[in-house]
């Protein structure tokens, strides 16, 4: 057992056995072609390291959202090419997860041998959290391994039921996506920053009332800033802002303030009067923003405030851009910040956790996705642990009724 209590498959011997591993290797594909291997790249050493021990690795996956209907746009067959050439060794494909066509490939495989089973959301039963359907993915395996913390907000077939049919491990990149966030959140050096950004304080909601019970610090920038700006009696001009949230940004703001937390929003911004790519652009106090331009990014007196914040802090937790990031010249400070951090992490002096939605693009965008203490490419599942949700393909790998109990 790690610090975190979940089962760790490399306590376990798995010589001659067959693990199947659940992955996410959702990836982006274009007409076949996989446009963006990072989950493959980084799912192949959990398979290196299962072969090495003389397992017979079978990978279960979805891929996109077919439906329960067997849509050969959504096969995974493109999939197990790229993580052969990745793993530079064969990975033989069984044309179904379950039946004839999955047992014949994963019933037959040498230790040390691949093989990757066709998309679990061809089956309605997986979405369906089926015991049935469960049951019948169990019959190609001995061992199951939850290594997808990116699908563990979901309770589907492969990541809960059939924990409870199969002695369960949790595999290498959950468990130290796990231990990163465990470490940014729930046992954290202090102080503690959160940068939130993104368009919308209304779909953010419970990460920000989470957060500001968890953080000293809650730097707040992107669209959603605005809104918090509007509750100041701040006049944003043409900027997105939504005034149907204003009573809940207040009572971030009520919360924050009950918890001790900093709530740090900016007090310049760069404005514009085009959302569009090298619009001219003004920096504007927050109490003089023109009525006729936008917010796009945050101003350089804020950006200097929110760095000043970050070498004051230990750990920093991050989620979503502070501005217009994907147009020039609009990314300039999500990217100084994001510099900043990267460097305060070099020195060791910030432990810096990031993740959920635009943030993987905005931190490679500003060149140092590899330069964070850990970067997650989990979209949906990051935000439900910021905002304290128990997810439920990790709960199904530490509940008592868990078969690892019965080995
Ligand atoms: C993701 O890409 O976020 C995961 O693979 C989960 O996919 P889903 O949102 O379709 O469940
Ligand atoms: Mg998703």
């Amino acid at each position: 057992m790690n610090a975190i209590a979940l089962p760790d498959i490399f306590e376990a011997d798995v010589a001659g056995r067959t693990v199947l591993v659940r992955a996410d290797l959702n990836v982006p594909m274009h007409h076949g072609v996989v446009t963006d291997a990072t989950r493959i790249i980084r799912f192949a050493p959990t398979v290196a390291a299962l072969q090495q021990r003389g397992a017979k690795v079978v990978v279960l996956s979805h891929l996109g959202r077919p439906k329960g209907t067997h849509n050969p746009v959504h096969s995974l067959a493109p999939v197990a090419n790229a993580l052969s050439q990745e793993l530079d060794t064969p990975v033989r494909f069984g044309s179904d997860c379950v039946g004839g066509a999955a047992e014949a490939v994963s019933r037959t495989l040498e230790p040390g041998s691949v093989a990757m089973l066709e998309n679990l959301r061809f089956h309605e039963g997986e979405e369906a959290n089926d015991r049935a359907f469960a049951y019948l993915l169990s019959a190609n395996g001995d061992i199951f391994v939850n290594d997808a913390f990116s699908c563990s907000h979901r309770a589907h077939a492969s990541t809960d039921a059939i924990t409870r049919l199969m002695p369960s491990y949790a595999g290498p990149s959950l468990l130290a996506e796990v231990e990163a966030l465990t470490l940014a959140l729930d046992d954290p050096d202090r102080p503690v920053a959160a940068v939130v950004g993104g368009a919308k304080v209304s779909t953010k909601i419970d990460i920000l009332t989470h957060l500001v019970s968890k953080v000293d610090f809650l730097i707040i920038g992107g669209g959603m800033a605005n809104t918090f700006l509007a509750v100041f009696g701040h006049d944003v001009g043409r900027s997105l802002y939504e005034p149907d949230a204003l009573a809940t940004a207040r009572r971030v703001l009520v919360q924050a303030q009950k918890h001790n937390c900093e709530v740090v929003l900016p007090n310049d911004l760069v404005v514009a009067r085009d959302f569009a790519a090298n619009a001219p652009s003004e920096v504007a106090p927050i109490s003089a923003i023109p009525s006729d331009a936008m917010a796009l990014d945050i101003g350089p007196a804020s950006l200097e405030s929110a760095i000043g914040v970050l070498e004051r802090c230990r750990t920093l937790l991050w989620n979503g851009p502070l501005g217009a990031f994907e147009i020039e010249p609009f990314g300039r400070a999500t990217f100084a910040l994001a510099q900043a951090a990267a460097g305060l992490t070099a020195a060791g002096r910030l432990l810096t956790v990031a993740g959920g939605g635009d943030t993987a693009a905005a931190l490679g965008a500003a060149g140092v996705a590899d330069r964070f203490t850990y970067l997650s490419t989990a979209g949906g599942a990051f935000l439900e642990w910021l905002e304290g949700k128990q997810l439920p393909g990790i709960a199904a790998l530490t509940s008592p009724e868990s078969a690892m109990e019965n080995i």
